[in-house]
């Protein structure tokens, strides 16, 4: 079975509860329609219920009376959103009249819903800029214990086969933290494992890229992904890790063999992961570009729920598949 009906086909077993603050963006409103259809979740809409049931009638989307709808205006839990908003935010000087305006902003309340097991994950980002969905995720749903930053995963399905688990890869971060340091490095090699095992259902074998292989090269960017696998190995000693790495040296049996002997990554490698943002954002569109590859995501990892951030061009099957992504998610987030 295809990778992507393997994970709507594990959505539908799981009931979860999937907020789309973006409740009357086309695309969006089209999108939990299928969703609803083909029961991947139960969807949670935030917009003015009169304008969603119009447009809903309008698309001739029937399944849209089966949403729970939410009006960012008047809803019955508005009050106590706002005071867990300011009892969160009181160290950073949230005032009960400011978090009155933000918990009317969508992006704040589906949130707030999450902090308060009102909903299990969220996907927005048709309509809005990453920073806007980001900003109010990273403020009140934070990060997994253990955890500080938040990154961006990208599941790579790849022509050739003989890469990575049947060609199919995940490549991390290449979508959020522009420059970790090497702790931050190591909680991405982590939070990338967990991403591996509960959205692509197979065990993750890690390798830590940079333009070195096992001190081939000495400088400064090469002692933090050195760095980054040591910290990741004490944090996690179960998972399978190893770098430095060259690209080549970890995916490619000969040169591992040659570069990095006895390593049990170099050459059989299935998640890169990448020492600053610009590589990994780089890497994957040269891959998808010049090799072909499909490239699913990003999956927004390391956050403590499932939020996810569409690009503004997104289709309405990116945003389906992504809600049946972020069910996953939800399901396998503490594992
Ligand atoms: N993980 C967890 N928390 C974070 C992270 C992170 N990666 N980044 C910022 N935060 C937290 C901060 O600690 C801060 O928390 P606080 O208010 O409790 O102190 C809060 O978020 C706001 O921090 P800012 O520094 O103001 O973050 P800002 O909102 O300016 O930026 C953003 C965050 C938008 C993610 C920024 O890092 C960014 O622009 N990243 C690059 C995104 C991008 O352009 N990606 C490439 C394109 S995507 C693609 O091609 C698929």
């Amino acid at each position: 079975m295809e990778l992507l009906e393997k994970i709507k086909q594990n959505a539908k077993q799981q009931n979860k509860r999937i907020v789309l603050p973006e409740g009357t963006e086309e695309r969006t409103l089209k999108a939990a329609n299928i969703a609803i259809g083909e029961k991947l979740a139960e969807i949670i809409l935030i917009g003015s219920p009169e304008t969603i049931k119009e447009l809903a009638q309008k698309w001739e989307l029937e399944n849209i009376n089966k949403a729970l709808i939410i009006d960012p205006i008047n809803h019955s839990k508005k009050a106590q959103y706002v005071d867990l908003m300011v009892e969160l935010r009181k160290a950073k000087g949230l005032t009960k009249s400011n978090a009155s305006k933000l918990i009317e902003d969508p992006l704040y309340l589906s949130t707030l819903m999450i902090k308060s097991g009102d909903a299990d994950g969220e996907v927005a980002g048709a309509r809005n800029a990453t920073g806007d969905v980001l900003r109010p995720a990273f403020q009140f749903v934070k990060t997994l214990p253990g955890i500080s930053v938040v990154s961006g995963a990208f599941i790579m399905i790849m022509k050739d086969k003989s890469f990575g688990n049947e060609g199919i890869m995940v490549f991390a971060d290449c979508a959020v933290h522009p420059n970790p340091t090497d702790r931050e490095l190591a909680e991405i090699a982590i939070a990338t494992g967990k991403t591996t095992r509960a959205i692509v259902g197979i065990e993750p074998r890690i390798a830590m890229l940079s333009f070195s292989t096992k001190g081939s090269a000495s400088h400064e960017m090469v002692d933090k992904v050195v760095s980054a696998t040591k910290i990741a190995r004490e944090m996690d000693p179960s998972l399978k890790i190893d770098g430095e790495l060259q690209a080549d040296a970890a995916i490619i049996e000969s040169i591992g063999l040659s570069k990095a002997p006895g390593s049990e990554i170099a050459g059989k490698a299935n998640v890169l992961v990448f020492p600053d943002l610009q590589s990994g954002n780089i890497a994957y569109k040269l891959v998808q570009r010049l090799a072909g590859a499909e490239a699913i995501g990003p999956i927004l990892q390391g956050m403590a729920a499932p939020i996810n951030d569409l690009s503004r061009g997104c289709s309405v099957s990116d945003i389906v598949n992504l809600i049946a992504i972020t069910v996953n998610q939800a399901a396998g987030i503490n594992k």
